[in-house]
């Protein structure tokens, strides 16, 4: 019998694509379609019930438009906080009723970008958006419950298909093969993570159940104008379309929102405990240009 593990935002970018990559597992996941709103704990609690024989719960739901979230800043009735904060305080108090592993997602946007070199998951966080103080209240409220939990986060994921939003890679693959050009900040880093990396290194999680902070991101930290470049030499595109722009002086315009300027992300304690390696840059692209090429009239 397959093993069943519990999930929220299974039908999201990410989640989706970890359902796919592990059909040996038995996802069942609590959604606004499957009748579970993680803000309503009656629903909740009667997912957990229903479901004993799962010793792990996957956390993926959260409010993940970040421009949304920053016009919603401070605010505690805002969806975004109800949502990322909130609903994770649920699916705490219910792992401890029930006694389950939490895998709980969360993001690079816990950091403020201020640090030289890569950060690690000894560093201490200090986002700079409504988003990211969410995302870091959440991971607090985890530790500070004592629940054995994993808290994993990842960084600019993108993957070839996916029938609910369009992530970056393919934003910026859309403008390119429409021969539009595509500006991009050349002194900010940032650690794009290819999603099938995301849905394999999951693995490690689900099976051994670490405690504590990973990252589990790419190895490759580069300007987002490096990646449009790196994005237009695979898909054999014009490179002369990737126009560069600074967020330094991005930052000096009025009511400009804010945004880190270093986002490089070590996934070295990740990598060292579970031995597996996610794919660079390249190879992440190289990838995703396959299975495209696998679904030829889905390419645009
Ligand atoms: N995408 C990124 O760039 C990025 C970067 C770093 C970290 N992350 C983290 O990765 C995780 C997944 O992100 P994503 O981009 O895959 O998310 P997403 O595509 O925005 O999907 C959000 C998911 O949350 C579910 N959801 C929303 N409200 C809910 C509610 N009240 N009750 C139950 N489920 C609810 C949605 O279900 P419905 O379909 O039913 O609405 C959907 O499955 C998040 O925790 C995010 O913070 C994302």
């Amino acid at each position: 019998m397959k093993e069943q593990i519990l999930g929220t935002g299974l039908s999201g970018l990410v989640g989706s694509r970890v359902v796919e990559l592990n059909p040996d597992l038995n996802f069942v996941d609590a959604s606004l379609e499957s009748g579970v709103n993680i803000l309503d704990k009656k629903q909740l609690k009667q997912f957990f019930k229903n479901n004993p024989g799962a010793s792990t719960i996957i956390h993926f739901a959260a409010f993940t438009d970040t421009n949304a979230a920053w016009n919603q800043k401070g605010d505690k009735n805002g969806l975004c906080y109800q949502l990322n904060v909130d609903g994770t305080q649920n699916i705490v108090d219910l792992c401890k009723e029930y006694r389950k592993h939490l895998i709980h997602i969360s993001t690079d946007f816990v950091f403020d970008g201020t640090k030289k070199t890569v950060y690690t998951e000894e560093d201490t966080p200090h986002p700079l958006d409504w988003y990211g103080e969410t995302k870091y209240l959440a991971e607090k409220l985890i530790i500070d419950s004592g629940l054995p939990a994993s808290i994993v986060r990842i960084a600019f994921p993108y993957r070839a298909l996916s029938n609910t939003k369009v992530d970056f890679v393919r934003k910026i693959l859309n403008k390119l093969q429409n021969n539009k050009p595509v500006t991009m900040f050349t002194d900010q880093k940032t650690t794009p993570t290819f999603i099938d990396d995301i849905g394999l290194g999951l693995r490690f999680f689900m099976d051994k159940k670490p405690l504590g902070i990973y990252h589990l991101v790419g190895p490759t930290s580069q300007s987002p104008y490096d990646t449009a470049k790196n994005i237009a030499q695979v898909f054999d595109l014009n490179a002369n379309l990737v126009k560069s722009s600074s967020l330094e002086d991005y930052l000096q315009t009025p009511n400009a929102r804010p945004y880190a300027k270093n986002l490089s992300l070590s996934n070295q304690k990740f990598s060292f405990e579970s031995g597996f390696f996610p794919r660079n840059i390249t190879a992440g692209l190289q990838e995703l240009k396959r299975q495209l090429s696998l679904l030829p009239s889905l390419q645009s």
